[in-house]
Formats: C-alpha cells, structure tokens, sequence
C-alpha cells in the first residue's frame, strides 16, 4: 500500500525511479511523484492517475539522485497536491512516506501552528516538522530527522532529501516495508526488491525502528539511539521474467495459469521423493502440542482458512477457528488452553495480521506465517514460517496465493496428522491427490473460451449476482463473490444454499444471476440443486459449476473432480476465470480495480 523508491548516484535517476515505481503500482495507483534532483536543479513532478501520466510529465528531466512514490490515498483525496513527495515549509526537505502517522493532527496543534499546508496529508506534517527542527531550532538534519522520529506515532517508511546535501537520502521505518538495493557506485531504496530488480539482485533489509543514511557508496543502518548497526546483504531470489506479463494481457492471467504449476513446486518443496513429508519439524510439534489452531488472515487469505478448515480437522483431529484479522486486533474472543495462531498472507504485510501477531507475541502463543513473500514483516515476527513458492504475485486480485495456502495447509495437516498416528492422514496420499487436482485446473483453464461466452450471457450488465454452495463449497462461494466484486464491480454474495431461503431469497427476482457450485457427495449435491430450483422458480439465470462424478447434460461448467479435500482448489478456477472475464468484458483494469492496493499495510 503506496511504493516507496529512491536512487542516490545514478544519472539515470528519473528513469530509475519512474521504472522502479511502475513495478511498484500494484501498491497503490491513485497519483504519484518524484522529485529529482543534480545538485544545482531540483525538479518536483507529480500526477494525478496512473504512472504514465507521471512519466509523460517527467519527460526528459534528468538528476542524479531523487525519490519517488506511488499512492493509495488514505489522508486527502487522490490530488496533486496530496501526491508524494512532499515539502517542509521552505521547500529545502522533500519526503515520501508509506503509513499511517496517527498523531499527525495533534503534531501540527503542537509544534506547527504557524506553518502552510497545501494538502491534507500526514505527511505534509512529518516534513514540516523535520524543517522546523533544522531551519527552526537549529538542529542537525540526522538530529531533527531523529527527534521527529520520536515523536511521530504510527507506521511509516520514510525516504527523505535535503536540498543542502543531495546526494544522500535518509531513510527510516517502522511496521512499513522498506529495502535498500545496492547497486554498482549507487544505491536504492524501495517498497518492495520486484521494484529495483532491473538494476541490482543485492539488497539489505531494514528493521523497524531503523534509520539508514544511503549514500552513492556507502549504507550505514543506525538503531535510533544513534548506534550503528551490522547487516549483511543478501541476494533477491527474483527473476526479471518473475515480474513480467510475458505476452499476458494482465498479471491475473498470467497466475491463474501459473497454478498448476505453483501446485507441483509445493509438492517439490513440501514433500520428498518417496512422497513423505517435507515439513520443519519444530512447525509440527508446535501445531501438535496445540489444542486449537486459529487461522487469521483478511480477504482472500480469509477464505482460504475456510477453504481449509474441515480438511485440516479431518487430517489432524485439532479444531481450527477462523478469524478476520481486522476484528481480533481489537476484539479478541477467549481462547483455548493452548492456542497455536496461523497467519495467512500472501503479502506478509498487511497491517491487520500484524496487529494479530504483535498480541499474540506478547501472550507468548507460538505462531506460523505462511506467506508467499520471504523476510515480510509477518515472516520475521511469527515463531515459524512456510513459504508458499507462488511466485510474485502482482494482480490486485489475488489467485495463486489462494490455492497455494490451501495446498501448504494440506501439506501441514498431513504432516501433523501422521505425526499424530491419524489412519486418515497416514492413508491421504497428498503427493498423488495434489498432482490430479493440478490436473484438474490444467483442464478448466484449457475452457477458457466457452467459459468467457457463458460470462457474456450471464453477467452482461448485471449489477448483482450470487454464488451459492454447500460444505467447501459455501466457502469457495465466499472467494468467487469478492473476487468478482473485486473486479468486475457487480455485487456479489457468497451464500450457504441452504440458507438463501431463511431472508435473501428475496432479492431473487428475474433474470438475478445465481452461480451455483456443487462437489463432494451426492447428498449435498441433491440439497444444492433443490436450492437452485428454488432461485430458478422465481426468475434466477442460474449457472452450475459441477464436479464431473456429480454432472449432468445441462450444467454448465464441469470441473475434473479431485479429493474431496482439495475440491476448493479446483473449483475456485472457474470462479477466477468468471470473474477475469466478466472485468474483461466491462473494459475495466483488470490488474488495478479501483478503490484498492495489493499489499494493505495500512489497519
Ligand atoms: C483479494 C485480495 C485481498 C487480500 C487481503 C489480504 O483478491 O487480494 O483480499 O487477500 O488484502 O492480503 P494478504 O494475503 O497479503 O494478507
């Protein structure tokens, strides 16, 4: 949420930073800025819109060194004026900043009385007062950086320039993510590696609470006492051709496709060649000494912990609970004896996980991320991590992460069950069940064609729509309802079948798409079709998304039928491909909807 980038030492600095913040769009894409600078001339761009309208204002301008930023705005509309970078009162300090300063109104009572604001942001404020401290009080700029920093309370990634010294930038971070990319006579700061890969695969992390003075040739990360402190560089296991759409229209294509192949690397990484399990140990002891698994996770991830659950009961005999992490920051239920917290998260960033994880680290109750991004912030504060081996992914709508947590869950289970001396995760052979569903999803997307025909019948200007289903598949409905909405911005419900009948069948009138998904057993797929002849009795245009065992002549869109554990991973293609082309179909940004950000680092 907003991308951060900066470059010190490089004459292709604008070029460097607008390249930098393109692959940093899908962390907000409301208006951007960079300012650039080559010692004499300081240029300050920014747009309202996309990166391309910021690179077409850039134009030619040159610098050596600068820093720039892509915005999802959070204080003040999406302006000009509220686009990053912003400046202290006398233009000399220019700041980005990803976060949230949440004592920015009461900063400005307190010590800013006097100043001009142009906009409306927070961190129009933290400039100002790292102006004030210099051209005021007369501080040092480390000194006043620093006492802003002990004074401003929230979560940021800072990245700040003088126009007296421009050739360094100060950097400093707290619950943000923020790197520092080490390149050949400069360096570079950015939000996230994927942004500087182009031009470095070294990069150095940043603790919380760190500031770090980035110069062309030399980094020295200071703790905020003032005490320097060692980090080693490590090497960015990401591919040029990771981040690339390759001859893909839009990055949500592209993953979709990529999940069987996503399913076999974690059955490469989470299992040997005789097909045991690849599990770290100490994870499987933690989870087996637990008398309760609480997965926490917001959105997608969400509903992968649904996805999940019955399956992770079944292998491992230990309940699980869902939590939407946004509440249990705040409003944490009474737990078990022995809780064993699970955070789910593609990003690894998002700020109300981290929320969840800080309270349970301080209840010392034992916690596993499963993230697809190393060294993310919930990676490095959980007790344990797995990785999800996905691959970056960029789409807003998130895909592959979904069917990647509910394959490394399954992993998991399995490997506790075992542990546990449980016959029905001794007997589920994973390795064998995980490459059919592979499979399976390798065969609905080979229907690409017939499925976009069938969006364009049934959801042509639809303003809602429902999906139902039964057991799994009421929460894969869950995960087709937002991924549709998401994107395509038709409302959408994800409804338990049997429940549409006890209020919400009322909004069932003519011609209300109802998507109906049936797996499993014959006995849940009877009960679901009754609720479809309900819907169909009173107007609905129902489409059905069938397990091929459970199909007949007149369903619509038939799945290769998997084990009834995995059943939510090959039935969610369909849903991903529906809700891609009904975007499609509407001439909308697919990879950028509106209103949203991949990665929501802010609570
Ligand atoms: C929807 C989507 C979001 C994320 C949610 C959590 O397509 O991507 O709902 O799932 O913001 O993000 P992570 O998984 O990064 O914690």
């Amino acid at each position: 949420m907003c991308g951060i980038v900066g470059v010190v030492g490089n004459d292709q600095a604008t070029d460097i930073l607008i390249q930098g913040l393109e692959k940093l769009e899908y962390r907000g894409y409301d208006s951007a800025g960079i300012y650039v600078t080559d010692g004499k001339t300081n240029h300050l761009i920014k747009a309202v819109g996309r990166i391309a309208e910021l690179r077409a204002k850039a134009g030619d301008t040159v610098g050596k060194a600068g820093i720039g930023h892509t915005r999802w705005a959070t204080h003040g509309p999406a302006s000009e004026v509220n686009a990053h970078p912003h400046q202290s009162q006398t233009g000399r300090f220019t700041l980005v900043h990803n976060g949230v300063i949440e004592n920015y109104l009461e900063i400005k009572k307190v010590y800013l009385t006097d100043h001009d604001f142009k906009g409306q942001t927070d961190t129009e404020i933290a400039v100002h007062l790292i102006g004030k401290f210099v051209e005021e009080d007369q501080l040092d700029v480390l000194s006043a950086f620093k006492k802003a920093l002990s004074i401003i309370e929230g979560s940021y990634a800072f990245a700040l320039m003088d126009t007296k010294d421009p050739e360094t930038i100060y950097v400093a971070k707290n619950k943000s993510p923020l790197l520092i990319g080490l390149g050949d006579g400069y360096n570079m700061v950015c939000s996230d590696a994927m942004a500087m890969i182009r031009e470095t695969n070294q990069f150095m992390e940043i603790h919380d609470k760190e500031l770090v003075i980035v110069k062309a040739n030399s980094v020295e990360v200071q703790d905020y006492e003032g005490y320097v402190q060692k980090r080693d560089s490590y090497i960015a296991e990401l591919d040029l051709s990771d981040i690339g759409k390759g001859t893909y229209p839009f990055y949500m294509l592209k993953e979709i496709d990529e999940q069987p192949t996503v399913m076999r690397k974690l059955i490469n990484t989470y299992a040997d060649a005789e097909g045991n399990m690849n599990i770290d140990s100490a994870i499987v002891k933690s989870v087996q000494e637990a008398d309760r698994i609480y997965i926490l996770a917001a959105g997608t991830s969400y509903n992968a912990g649904f996805a999940a659950k019955s399956m992770f009961e079944k292998l491992t005999d230990t309940p699980v609970e869902i939590g939407v992490a946004s509440e249990w920051g705040y409003n944490m239920p009474l737990l078990s004896e022995k809780p064993m917290f699970v955070l789910l998260s593609q990003s690894g960033e998002t700020a109300d996980s981290r929320q969840v994880l800080v309270k349970a680290n301080a209840a010392d109750i034992p916690s596993l991320t499963i993230t697809n991004v190393p060294g993310s912030t919930l990676s490095r504060e959980a007790t344990y991590t797995m990785l999800l081996h996905a691959g970056p992914e960029i789409a807003v709508a998130s895909t592959k992460a979904y069917t990647a947590q509910i394959a490394a869950l399954a992993f998991l289970a399995k490997a506790v069950g075992e542990a546990n001396g449980k016959k029905e995760a001794i007997e589920f052979d994973l390795v064998h069940e995980l490459s059919i569903a592979a499979q399976s999803i390798e065969s609905t997307l080979s229907e690409k064609e017939q499925i976009s025909e069938k969006v364009a019948k049934l959801l042509p200007t639809s303003r809602n729509a429902f999906y139902i289903g039964r057991g799994n598949d009421y929460y894969v409905a869950m995960e087709a309802s937002l991924k549709l909405k998401e994107i395509s911005y038709i409302q959408c419900e994800g409804f338990a079948a049997g429940e549409l009948k006890h209020g919400t069948i009322s909004l069932i009138e003519e011609g209300v798409p109802v998507l109906a998904l049936i797996s499993s057993s014959e006995a849940v797929a009877a009960h679901t079709r009754g609720n479809i002849q309900e819907v169909a009795a009173r107007g609905a245009s129902v489409l059905t998304i069938v397990e091929e065992d459970l199909a007949t002549d007149t369903d619509d869109i038939i799945v290769n039928t998997v084990h009834p554990y995995l059943a939510s991973i090959s039935m969610v293609i369909p849903t991903q491909l529906i809700a891609y082309f009904a975007s499609l179909q509407r001439g909308l940004d697919v990879d950028k909807p509106r209103n949203l950000a991949k990665a929501v680092t802010v609570e």
